[in-house]
C-alpha cells in the first residue's frame, strides 16, 4: 500500500469515517450495543411473530442486520434457513464467530450493490432501509429474490417528522401492503410493515 492509500485510508477511518469505515468504527466501540436494550425488543417481536407465522420454517434474508440481535429473537426450530448480511465486517465478524450454525449464515454485503445467490420467502429490513436510495428502489432490487408468495418486512423508526421522507415512500411504494403494525416504546416508535412482491 503506497503511503498516499495509507494516508487516504486513514484520513476516511479517522476523519471522515464514512460508510463501512463509519459503522466499523462506532460497532467497534459500542455505540451500538443498545440493540440489545429490552426498550428495542418489541420491534424485533413483531418481525419475529410476523414471519413466523406467515413463513413457517421459512428461509429468511436480512439486510443491514447489525451485529444480529435480531436473528437472537427468533426461535431457531422455526425457520428453515437465515442469511444474516450488513455492511458492517466488524458487526458480522463478531455475530457470526457467536450464532453461526447449520442454518444461521453471515455475509458482509452492502444492500445497494448485493447480489443474493438464492430466493426467500422473508427479505427484513429493520432499521436500516434509510440507507438504500429510496424504499421502492430497495423493494425493487430485491423483490427478484423473493420466492413466489414471499415477502418483505421493514420496520422504519417514527421519530417525530425526521423520518416522514420514508413513510411518505412506504405508503406510496407499488408493493402490496399485507400489514401494518406500530409499537411504541418508553423510549421510541416504529411502524412494521408487511408487504408482498
Ligand atoms: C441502525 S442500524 C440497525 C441494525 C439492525 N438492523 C437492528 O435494528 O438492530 C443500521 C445498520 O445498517 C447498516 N448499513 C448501513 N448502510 C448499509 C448498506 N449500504 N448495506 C447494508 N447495510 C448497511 C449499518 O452497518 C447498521 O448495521
Amino acid at each position: 500500500m503506497s503511503i498516499f492509500t495509507q494516508l487516504e485510508d486513514l484520513y476516511k477511518r479517522k476523519v471522515l469515517r464514512q460508510g463501512r469505515d463509519r459503522w466499523n468504527y462506532q460497532y467497534a466501540a459500542g455505540r451500538w450495543d443498545n440493540l440489545a436494550d429490552l426498550n428495542e425488543l418489541s420491534r424485533f417481536s413483531v418481525i419475529v411473530g410476523y414471519a413466523q407465522h406467515l413463513k413457517p420454517q421459512g428461509s429468511i434474508l436480512e439486510l443491514g442486520a447489525g451485529p444480529g440481535v435480531l436473528v437472537q429473537r427468533f426461535d431457531k426450530s422455526k425457520y428453515g434457513r437465515y442469511l444474516v448480511t450488513d455492511l458492517s465486517d466488524v458487526a458480522i465478524e463478531a455475530a457470526r464467530a457467536e450464532l453461526a450454525d447449520e442454518k444461521t449464515f453471515f455475509e458482509v454485503a452492502d444492500m445497494n450493490t448485493y447480489q443474493p445467490k438464492e430466493k426467500f420467502d422473508v427479505i427484513i429490513i429493520n432499521e436500516a432501509i434509510y440507507y438504500a436510495p429510496s424504499v421502492q428502489a430497495a423493494l425493487d432490487r430485491f423483490a427478484p429474490y423473493l420466492n413466489e408468495g414471499g415477502i418483505f418486512i421493514v420496520s422504519i423508526n417514527d421519530d417525530g417528522g425526521r423520518n416522514a421522507k420514508w413513510h411518505v415512500e412506504m405508503d406510496a411504494c407499488s408493493y402490496q401492503k399485507i400489514d401494518q403494525t406500530t409499537v411504541s416504546t418508553n423510549k421510541n416508535t416504529f411502524v412494521i410493515s408487511v408487504l408482498g412482491a
